[in-house]
């Protein structure tokens, strides 16, 4: 009998086995959001005991990082790579004393835990830091599931984000930006002046700044690929260093909709000594890349 007995175990074991389905990250991706809405990490299940914490690039723990606090969210957004089995979530709180925006790559491992919470995050003093702008430009946006039919493959919506970042150094990259199409960096919308124009493609972008170190989150039913990378010398007190940045790009019909941007200061001000980044985002950004 007990050879018998093991045998619909071991059945039952692997009929259980990890499938990385949207609705499972979905669960884990509101897990996240509900640790960083109350503090408490007993309450998300599926931490992996290894878990490791990472942020703005560096090794931290939840217990004393942002997620240790409890803040109100005024807005969240998450999307979910089933490919590789990650998810990506941008949080909005304008709530004083302390606003933020907050964008989260988490990866699982092969048993549906998460091993990886790598978060930038943005406050006062980062670049172009402003929440309650933030919240409100991203309030008129739409960032529904593309219906089906309209859908773009994984490669087209990666494309997208890649050309951009790659066009950040390489000035001879064709980069797919659509009409309209607004980029939201801090609170500084290129959209303002009209929201039906395509206003991602105003010039100022950056030249021949390497866009270094870049982890990928794709999601083809979001139609959105997030990108954290090294923003080489944004922060001009370490010119030669990838600031931790997160470039989120919605993509419709191939072509780039919205651009959020999450960019940490090494020190306040990006030691720009208050001249910049906004209002005159473009050209103080031009300036630099110049010098
Ligand atoms: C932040 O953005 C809001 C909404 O666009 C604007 O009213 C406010 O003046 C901005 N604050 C700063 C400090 O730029
Ligand atoms: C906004 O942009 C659209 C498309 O480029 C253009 O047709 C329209 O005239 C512009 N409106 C204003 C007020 O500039
Ligand atoms: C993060 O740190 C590593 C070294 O610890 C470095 O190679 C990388 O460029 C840094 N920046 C980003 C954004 O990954
Ligand atoms: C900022 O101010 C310091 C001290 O006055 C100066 O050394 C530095 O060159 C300035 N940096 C920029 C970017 O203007």
């Amino acid at each position: 009998m007990a050879p018998f007995v093991f045998t619909l175990a071991t059945l039952a074991a692997s009929a259980m086995a990890f499938e990385c389905t949207r609705e499972y990250l979905q669960e884990t991706a509101d897990r996240y959001v509900d640790l960083m809405a109350t503090g408490q990490h007993d309450r998300f299940e599926n931490l992996a005991y290894d878990m490791k914490y990472m942020e703005n690039n560096k090794t931290a723990s939840i217990l004393n990082g942002v997620p240790a606090f409890g803040m109100t969210i005024d807005a969240k957004r998450s999307i979910l790579d089933t490919t590789q089995c990650k998810t990506m979530t941008e949080i909005i709180v304008t709530q004083p004393p302390h606003p933020y925006v907050i964008h989260t790559q988490m990866t699982l491992n092969a048993d549906g835990n998460v091993n990886l919470i790598d978060s930038i995050v943005t406050d006062k003093g980062d670049w172009a830091f402003n929440a309650t702008g933030t919240k409100y430009w991203n309030s008129i946006e739409s960032w529904d599931p593309i219906p089906e039919d309209q859908r773009d493959s994984r490669k087209v919506v990666k494309a997208g984000g890649k050309a951009y970042a790659d066009r950040c150094n390489d000035v001879s990259v064709h980069v797919p930006f659509g009409t309209p199409c607004a980029r939201l960096e801090g609170g500084a919308y290129t959209g303002r002046g009209n929201l039906s124009a395509n206003t991602c493609d105003i010039g100022g972008l950056p030249e021949h700044i390497p866009m270094t170190n870049r982890k990928y989150v794709v999601d083809e039913v979001m139609g959105v690929v997030d990108i954290f990378m090294g923003f080489t010398g944004l922060d001009r007190t370490r010119n030669t260093e990838g600031a931790p940045d997160s470039h989120m790009f919605r993509i419709e019909n191939g072509k780039i909709r919205y651009i959020h941007t999450a960019s940490a200061c090494f020190v306040d001000g990006c030691g720009m000594n208050g001249t910049g980044p906004p209002p005159q985002l473009r050209r103080h950004r031009s300036l630099r890349y110049l010098e």
